[in-house]
């Protein structure tokens, strides 16, 4: 029997720089799969349209990447608890008349940090910088692994307060304390893991954090990738560990892949690979 080939898609905009189609590109070829991946521009009002296009065109799955996320949740008809909890959708799963939205972005930083960076979260300090998207995708994923208390922080004290309320309740369930502090009265010495989930390094901004939040036993991690940040930066000149976010990218591609074919791909020698270029 010949294997029929499976079609798959990356939604977002801008959409040029994504990595997605060569990550399962390569974790389609390593478990012997016949797959087509491609990067998909959207108009920024159009993502909906094209999305059924695209399922008209007997699209199996499509991952969906900034600024979509938000309207992958609502297009999606069913939901996993992670997407639901986050109320945004990186991964959809096109089956039959149904729409399904998964969020493995939260999976990608919890599975990076355990398995790549060998770091539990249990029993851990935490830091998380940022209120938008990009930390509202992985706070539940971070309670769930309960460590011993997550901190939020952003510039923007409204919105802060907006995620804490919302993720407030999840965080009694699991038994985590979960608080929030403005960026300039940020404990001295006290994390264990600094996470950056703000868009800042996008465009070279600091995040006017006090250089003794750092300390030389604590693990900065930026989830952008490409080029080092300012944040990074700052967490090395005070001896901090850092790390970068290709290790999240391809944890998150291997679980939506896992979603689609079944199939947990090998992700180490993706990860170093894309490092090294
Ligand atoms: P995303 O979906 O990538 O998280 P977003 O929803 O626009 O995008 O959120 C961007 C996050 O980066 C926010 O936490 C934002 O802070 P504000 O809520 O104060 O806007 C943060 N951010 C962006 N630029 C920043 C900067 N120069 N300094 C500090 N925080 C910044």
């Amino acid at each position: 029997m010949t294997e029929v080939k499976k079609y798959f898609a990356v939604i977002g905009n801008p959409i040029h720089h994504s990595l997605s189609p060569q990550i399962h590109a390569t974790f389609a070829k390593e478990a012997g799969l016949l797959i087509d991946y491609e990067a998909v521009l959207s108009p920024l009002d159009q993502f909906k349209q094209i999305t059924e296009i695209l399922i008209s065109q007997k699209l199996s799955g499509a991952n969906v990447t900034l600024p979509f996320k938000k309207e992958a949740y609502q297009l999606a008809t069913t939901h996993s608890n992670h997407a639901r909890i986050a109320e945004a959708v990186n991964t959809l799963e096109f089956r039959d008349d149904e729409i399904i939205g998964y969020n493995t972005d939260g999976i990608g930083l919890v599975r990076d940090l355990a398995q790549n960076i060998k770091i539990n979260l249990t029993h851990k300090k935490i830091l998380l910088i940022g209120a938008g998207g990009a930390a509202e995708g992985v706070i539940f994923s971070i309670l769930e692994k309960k460590p011993i208390d997550l901190t939020l922080t952003n510039r923007t004290i409204e919105k802060l307060i907006a995620i804490k309320n919302r993720m407030h309740g999840y965080a009694q369930n699991l038994h985590v304390n979960l608080n929030m502090i403005e960026i300039a009265k940020i404990p001295h010495q006290y994390f264990d893991i600094i996470i950056n989930a703000t868009s800042s390094s996008l465009n070279e901004a600091d995040l006017y954090i006090d250089n003794k939040v750092f300390h030389e036993k604590c693990l900065a991690y930026d989830m952008m990738y490409g080029k080092e940040t300012p944040f990074i930066r700052q967490a090395k000149s005070q001896q901090a560990k850092t790390t970068d976010g290709i290790g999240m990218l391809v944890e998150q591609a291997a679980e939506s892949f896992f979603i689609w074919h079944h199939i947990k791909p090998q992700t180490k020698s993706v990860i170093e690979s894309l490092r090294t270029k």
